[in-house]
């Protein structure tokens, strides 16, 4: 991670800038930043870890007590998604995976939260799980990707 975090370094203008990158790369391997990463990311980076913590903490994104899911998805709940039906099918998603949004399932495989629009409001409702949006959300469709992940038979 720390050769990671360097190889950033000349591609910006001073090592402040590689915070967000920074924190990326640590999310991108333990799916969370832990404490201890924020104090050795802003000792590489020349930062008081209040610094990065700042930043870190601006984002929803980051997780900090523990790691996300195996899977994340994200679903939309702005307004096209909404008048599609998105809440219900979030709700479903929830229901069916025994979470809360923002919660992890049990076995580590999957966590649902909310998201803002994914501009992609053409398929809404619609949902965003690692790289991959799934639109057009149906309950149906919602049961097969939750199948897909192994959260459900
Ligand atoms: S409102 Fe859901 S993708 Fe835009």
């Amino acid at each position: 991670m720390i050769d990671e975090i360097k190889a950033y370094f000349p591609r910006y203008p001073s090592r402040q800038a590689v915070t967000l990158p920074a924190l990326h790369v640590v999310n991108d391997h333990l799916r969370h930043v832990p404490m201890q990463a924020v104090v050795e990311i802003a000792e590489l980076l020349d930062l008081h870890p209040a610094q990065v913590q700042d930043t870190l903490s601006f984002y929803g994104f980051f997780k900090q007590d523990a790691p996300h899911g195996e899977t994340r998805a994200w679903v939309c709940r702005s307004i096209s998604c909404a008048l599609r039906g998105g809440e219900e099918v979030l709700e479903h998603l929830c229901r069916r995976a025994g979470i809360q949004p923002g919660e992890t399932t049990k076995d580590g495989k999957l966590t649902i939260e909310f998201a803002e629009c994914l501009g992609a409001c053409d398929f809404a409702p619609c949902m965003l799980a690692g790289d991959e949006v799934h639109g057009d959300l149906t309950e149906e469709k919602a049961d097969e990707f939750l199948r897909s992940c192994g959260v459900v038979e």
